[in-house]
């Protein structure tokens, strides 16, 4: 699929697939998006103890970076794993302006080496953020009681509807922990019965700007003995 390099509404980069009319990110502020979907009402729940964090649709690493960046302020420690088949390549890279536009030119070197490190396993990009890419088809994905935190950032339902069916979402349920949470900028009510018939308890939250929902699904804790 062809790949051009765009701007979004609040100045930030973004990559468009103009034979899907889709997106990597909210047309309405790539940076805006990250912070509100994945940061505020995910990251942001975990404050004390490390964590081990997987996305779906590693791209551009706005996400990644974006969480990079939070580690380092809070001294939260990050294990991130990110899922991708299609890698951006080095050219989509130098278009790319989330280091200038989220004010990190001290973390460009970070960026840079998020994109230019091995794949398949884990490499210490900050003292706070490890990152194990994984060049991989969702639909091969497994893991089981892995990870506290998944950004789930596959494209929408419309252009890719089996990403968003009980198939993938039993995975996801695997690889959380109990209490684990997953995070979406989807708010469809197809999706948000899927991630509910595998068990996970669904809350609709705001959406970011341009977005009136998002979903937020936990996995819950067994009750023992
Ligand atoms: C919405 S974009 C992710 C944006 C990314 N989180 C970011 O911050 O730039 C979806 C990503 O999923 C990848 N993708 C699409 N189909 C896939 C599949 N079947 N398996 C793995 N990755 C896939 C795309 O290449 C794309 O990078």
């Amino acid at each position: 699929l062809k790949r051009t390099v765009i701007t979004t509404s609040d100045g930030s980069t973004s990559i468009h697939l103009p034979e899907w009319n889709e997106q990597y990110h909210s047309k309405h502020g790539a940076v805006q998006e990250a912070r509100h979907v994945f940061i505020q009402h995910g990251l942001n729940l975990f404050t004390d103890r490390p964590i081990a964090l997987l996305e779906m649709g590693f791209g551009t690493g706005l996400n990644a970076f974006i969480t990079l960046l939070e580690a380092n302020k809070r001294n939260l420690s990050v294990a991130y794993t990110g899922v991708e088949a299609y890698p951006v390549d080095l050219e989509e890279l130098r278009a790319l302006n989330f280091v200038s536009v989220l004010q990190a030119e001290k973390y460009a070197a970070h960026f840079e080496h998020m994109h230019r490190c091995d794949w398949e396993s884990f490499v210490d990009i900050s003292s706070y953020f490890t990152l194990r890419k994984q060049q991989q088809f969702f639909q091969k994905f497994s893991a089981v009681d892995e990870f506290d935190l998944i950004y789930f950032d596959a494209f929408g339902a419309r252009v890719q509807p089996d990403l968003w069916e009980e198939a993938i979402f039993q995975k996801m349920f695997q690889a959380l922990k109990d209490g684990g949470v997953l995070v979406t900028y989807s708010a469809k009510g197809s999706v948000r019965r899927a991630l509910q018939a595998v068990g996970l308890e669904v809350e609709r939250l705001p959406g970011p700007p341009g977005k009136r929902e998002m979903l937020r699904a936990t996995k819950p804790i067994k009750l023992t003995g």
